[in-house]
């Protein structure tokens, strides 16, 4: 690259960070004072069963910090409509960042309360791109979903063992049903099962829609002899996947499954959400942002 290549470049970027600043700083030639917000955003649920959850991740979202406002999205636009009909407004990430720019703030950290970072959560990352280059604010960032980095798995791994029921012997089950996804990062599901039976090997984590599916499951609890098993919903909140998939009457439930091929089961209607060790490593995640507004 010569001389006057590399001059138009750096000017290039000057104007671009010189407008971006002014742009962000002032309306109409009043700055605006710094307002930080947070934005939560979960896939949603419109189940009763599922308010537990999300008022639990609030709670602790305003104790850890209490100064800054919270708004929440969902990004099920399916729960969204299904809520809309029962009266109840919920935002979709973009709309809920409109709105946060509407209300003059300047710096938000959005935070993906997802288990991993599948599909709904790449989805959240381009609307927060699209905000972060065409919107007002000064500063946006996302925060990671439960399972992003290695520390995360081993705190989630941690935090699980907690949440085993106490009467559960050892050489019974604990099944956690998660979500699953065509997305290249259901493998995280099976990353956390080997991870957790290097601590305990009767706990297995299979999947409704994605690989391990309950058949694998089954499978793996019948070469071991398994003669019973908590099933537990390893999503954020115990909602209709919960209630229906794991712990319903139907034949293909989980439940049903094992219970035919001799093993006893024991739900427990219980999402990750209302458990304060799983809950404080997403709280954790909206620290990074938010260093990076002071
Ligand atoms: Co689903």
């Amino acid at each position: 690259m010569d001389k006057r290549q590399l001059s138009r470049i750096l000017l290039t970027l000057i104007l671009l960070t010189a407008f971006g600043t002014v742009h962000a700083y002032a309306d109409h030639g009043h700055t605006l004072p710094q307002k930080v917000g947070i934005l939560l955003v979960a896939f949603g649920s419109s189940e009763d069963s599922a308010q537990v959850s999300f008022e639990n991740i609030e709670k602790q979202v305003e104790t850890a910090f209490p100064d800054i406002p919270v708004r929440w999205a969902y990004t099920s636009h399916i729960i969204r409509a299904k809520l809309a009909k029962q009266g109840k407004r919920l935002d979709s990430p973009e709309v809920a960042l409109a709105r946060m720019q509407d209300e003059n703030f300047t710096h938000v950290a959005v935070q993906s309360l997802h288990t991993i970072g599948g599909e709904e959560y790449h989805d959240l990352c381009r609307t927060v791109e699209s905000f972060k280059i065409m919107g007002r604010f000064q500063k946006i960032i996302l925060g990671y979903p439960l399972m992003s980095a290695q520390e995360d798995m081993e705190r989630t791994v941690a935090a699980i063992l907690k949440t085993i029921p106490r009467e559960r012997k050892k050489n019974e089950a604990v099944v956690l049903m998660g979500h699953g996804t065509p997305h290249p990062s259901n493998a995280f599901y099976a990353a956390l099962m080997f991870q957790l039976q290097l601590k305990d090997p009767n706990i297995f984590v299979g999947t409704v829609e994605g690989y391990p599916d309950v058949d694998v499951i089954k499978e793996l609890m019948l070469q071991k002899k398994i003669k019973k098993a908590y099933l537990m919903p390893f999503m954020s909140v115990a909602g209709d996947h919960a209630k229906n998939d794991m712990a319903g009457d139907e034949e293909d439930s989980w439940k049903s499954v094992f219970t035919k091929a001799g093993i006893a089961c024991v739900p427990v209607m219980k999402g990750t959400a209302e458990y304060d060790d799983l809950v404080a490593i997403w709280v954790d995640h909206i620290r990074g942002p938010l260093k990076h507004f002071e």
